[in-house]
């Protein structure tokens, strides 16, 4: 049993294999946290508790309960309006203006596995075995509106998921204005707050900061999870480490806009929240109708950031990430975008897939500009057919000409936006996202396709359908290259405009779960101009994002560090692109950028042909060396050594599931004079194992891998790498 009811203490007790979760109902009622943190056995958790009077200025709500404010009460699901002062999760307006909640316990029930969340992304499990689901209703009696809170515990995979649903029961329509998907109160404040903000071509680097009295947090406005901040925050405890220390993490499935914070209050507590962000958030919820929130997964571990880390990909990979290749090895591919941009021919394709295929490159993609007259970047999204005067013979030309090379066929595409020179927006003007008498404002010269819409969602749906079905295409680069403007919708009555950047998401989901749906064995990876939506809302349709537009291997140390903070190496596309880099003009060796990129999935990004003979044999012997370490890249554990945020090395290693192989990435930044000789040490190898280093006869013991360490790789040059694979013997 994961959930346990202790009804004579009213307390909810939920316990994953390393994890304790609880919380109680005081006077019956109202729901206050208890606990979150390392797992404990007993069931006697309500004495956790300890409620004094405290002399601050909170109002009383229980008269005669002096011990009881809400305004010092850890709270589950904070509404607004009586007593507690503190950020609420919850905000509704009544239709008599008041904004006032009083949510109440109603009933519970306690149900095996994990029910699906309509229209959205979600963790789910693969047998009921795998969770247990706790649904508690909360009622506001005045306005008759129901909060469903709903906790799943995947216990083996050590996750608690929270959801919460909100029904109308009352006679009236209610606006919803904040509906958090959860909130916690951690009884003290002594944490570090850790966060993964950027930029474009600079995503998710690591940031972590003590609290400090009052609110801190990190949104996105922008439509989308956006470059500048992941939907994602963990409270470390001071002192915590990479492999040491409580970690409390919080990410939300979701791709829109989005707000989590931390609010340290009076006594300083600290409360933890994540959710969609009410900033020009509305939802007009009529008698009888239900909203669902996007789903917050929570992962505490007593192992440090790693042990965070390392719990929320194979939560991700195994059960976030959904068909055919969840578990399948993803191929190694070529794309053309940086060797060719929008300048091509089928013939300059079929060179550069033909260089591909004879060293051994599997898949071959074709980036923008396939389509409508697009030539550069100024027209023709939204015209899904192909380019005559480039492609002459059509998608079915190339695909063939590829596949005879013995490689597959890929398809850059971007269909949530529209040109505003294209044959779509000129019989559609009314498509995008707009408000009416308002300047459109471009974004790349672009606009967003108001996916709000039923109409624009079935073209979608129809129009990518049949460019799928018009070739042998077996991957698909979705792509999304601005973030919102004049967000409102011509379909919307004045009421509810408010709802259109969220109904926007619902849409989007629609879309590409009917896509992906549609063509199981099809390789979908996401992209928004690199990172700008890497999320776990995305990961349940698209099992890879193209993690950064920076190919730099030197600005992807930072780039996907920071991301396997949350996210798998399997979510991770990485490709070697030509020097000097095209975003940062840094030169940098091939096998350095071989390196890093065959930290995650793994391409080449520039012109092949233009390669010397001396680089085809290194790019030949990479490509090998990736075939044979692509399982344990791909599914390995993940353990990070040395932080590009902390000094000038970088050290990640991968371990094989059953500890029998490894491998390690170092890299030197900067080549410094003397420099103190350093050790490497590695992580999550069997102690009691002996490993060969590959490539030498020298044995190690398992053991002295992990505490003495091996003599940290010397270079004579800036940018320097190493790749090390170690085999039990
Ligand atoms: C942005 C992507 O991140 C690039 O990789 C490339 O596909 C371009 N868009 C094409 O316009």
């Amino acid at each position: 049993m994961a959930i346990h009811y202790d009804a004579s203490n009213r307390l909810f007790h939920l316990q994953t294999a390393g994890t304790s979760y609880a919380f109680e109902l005081v006077e019956g009622r109202y729901p206050s946290h208890v606990y979150w943190g390392r797992r404990i056995r007993g069931q006697q958790l309500h004495r956790l508790v300890e409620r004094s009077m405290r002399p601050s200025f909170s109002p009383l709500p229980v008269p005669g309960r002096h011990d009881l404010s809400f305004d010092t009460m850890p709270h589950e699901y904070p509404g607004y309006g009586n007593s507690d002062y503190r950020s609420p999760a919850f905000e509704a307006r009544y239709n008599n203006g008041s904004s006032v909640t009083d949510l109440q316990y109603e009933s519970h029930e306690i149900i095996s596995g994990k029910l699906a969340l309509p229209g959205l992304p979600a963790v789910y499990v693969e047998s009921d075995h795998e969770a247990q689901t706790l649904r508690i209703k909360l009622r506001d009696s005045l306005s008759g509106l129901v909060v469903t809170l709903s906790y799943t515990v995947m216990e083996k995979l050590d996750a608690i998921t929270r959801s919460v649903s909100i029904s109308n029961e009352g006679s009236e329509a209610v606006e919803l204005r904040r509906v958090l998907s959860m909130s916690l109160d951690m009884p003290d404040d002594r944490y570090d707050l850790l966060q993964l903000s950027g930029a474009w071509s600079r995503e998710r680097d690591v940031y972590r900061s003590p609290l400090r009295p009052g609110m801190q947090s990190i949104e996105s406005r922008r439509g989308s999870s956006s470059h500048m901040q992941n939907p994602f925050i963990a409270l470390l405890e001071h002192g915590a480490t990479e492999d040491t220390g409580s970690v409390y993490g919080v990410s939300l499935v979701y791709s829109g806009s989005f707000l989590a914070g931390v609010e340290v209050d009076q006594f300083r507590t600290a409360r933890l929240f994540i959710g969609i962000n009410p900033f020009d958030f509305g939802w007009r919820l009529e008698a009888g109708e239900t909203f669902q929130t996007p789903e917050a997964v929570l992962v505490y571990s007593p192992d440090g950031l790693g042990g965070m880390s390392r719990i929320y990909h194979e939560l991700y990979r195994t059960r976030l990430c959904r068909g055919q290749y969840r578990d399948a090895e993803r191929p190694v591919l070529v794309n053309n975008w940086e060797a060719t941009y929008f300048d091509f021919d089928a013939d300059k394709l079929e060179a550069i897939a033909s260089v591909g295929s004879e060293l051994g490159i599997e898949l071959f993609v074709l980036d923008d500009g396939w389509f409508g007259r697009r030539n550069d970047d100024t027209s023709s999204l939204g015209d899904w057919f192909v380019n005559e005067q480039k492609l002459p013979g059509g998608l079915q030309d190339v695909a063939g000409r590829i596949n005879k090379l013995g490689m597959r066929f890929g398809l850059w595409v971007e269909p949530e936006m529209v040109s505003p020179d294209s044959e779509l927006y000129r019989a559609h003007p009314d498509w995008c996202l707009h408000v009416p008498g308002r300047y459109r404002t471009e974004g790349r010269q672009q606009l967003i396709l108001d996916l709000s819409r039923p109409d624009v969602q079935q073209h979608l749906i129809e129009t990518i359908s049949g460019v799928l079905n018009s070739a042998p295409i077996s991957y698909v680069k979705w792509d999304m290259n601005r973030n919102m403007t004049e967000i409102g919708s011509a379909l919307l009555p004045p009421e509810r405009q408010r709802e259109t950047a969220h109904r926007y998401m619902l849409g989007l989901y629609n879309v590409l779960e009917k896509i992906t749906s549609a063509f199981p064995n099809v390789l979908f990876e996401s992209c928004s101009g690199g990172g700008g939506r890497f999320d776990p809302g995305i990961l349940y349709y698209m099992p890879q994002t193209w993690t950064s537009d920076n190919t730099d291997a030197v600005s992807r140390l930072r780039i996907q560090y920071g991301t396997s903070i949350v996210y798998p190496v399997s979510a991770m596309g990485a490709h070697i692109s030509e020097v000097p880099n095209h975003q940062v003009g840094r030169i940098t060796s091939l096998e350095t950028r071989g390196h890093v990129a065959m930290s995650g999935n793994f391409g080449y990004e520039l012109d092949l042909t233009k390669f010397s003979d001396e680089d085809k044999a290194i790019v030949r012997n990479q490509i090998a060396e990736y075939k044979a370490i692509r399982p344990l890249v791909q599914f390995g554990d993940f353990y990070r050594l040395h932080s590009p945020f902390e000094g000038n090395v970088t050290s990640w290693m991968f371990v094989s599931k059953d500890r029998t192989e490894s491998m390690v990435v170092y890299v030197q930044v900067l080549n410094e004079p003397n420099e103190p000789l350093g050790r490497l040490k590695l992580k999550g190898l069997d102690p009691s194992r002996d490993y060969r280093l590959i490539g030498t006869d020298r044995i190690y013991g398992g053991d002295e891998l992990m505490y003495a360490g091996i003599a940290a790789p010397r270079f004579n040059r800036d940018f320097g790498s190493a790749m090390l694979r170690f085999v039990a013997e």
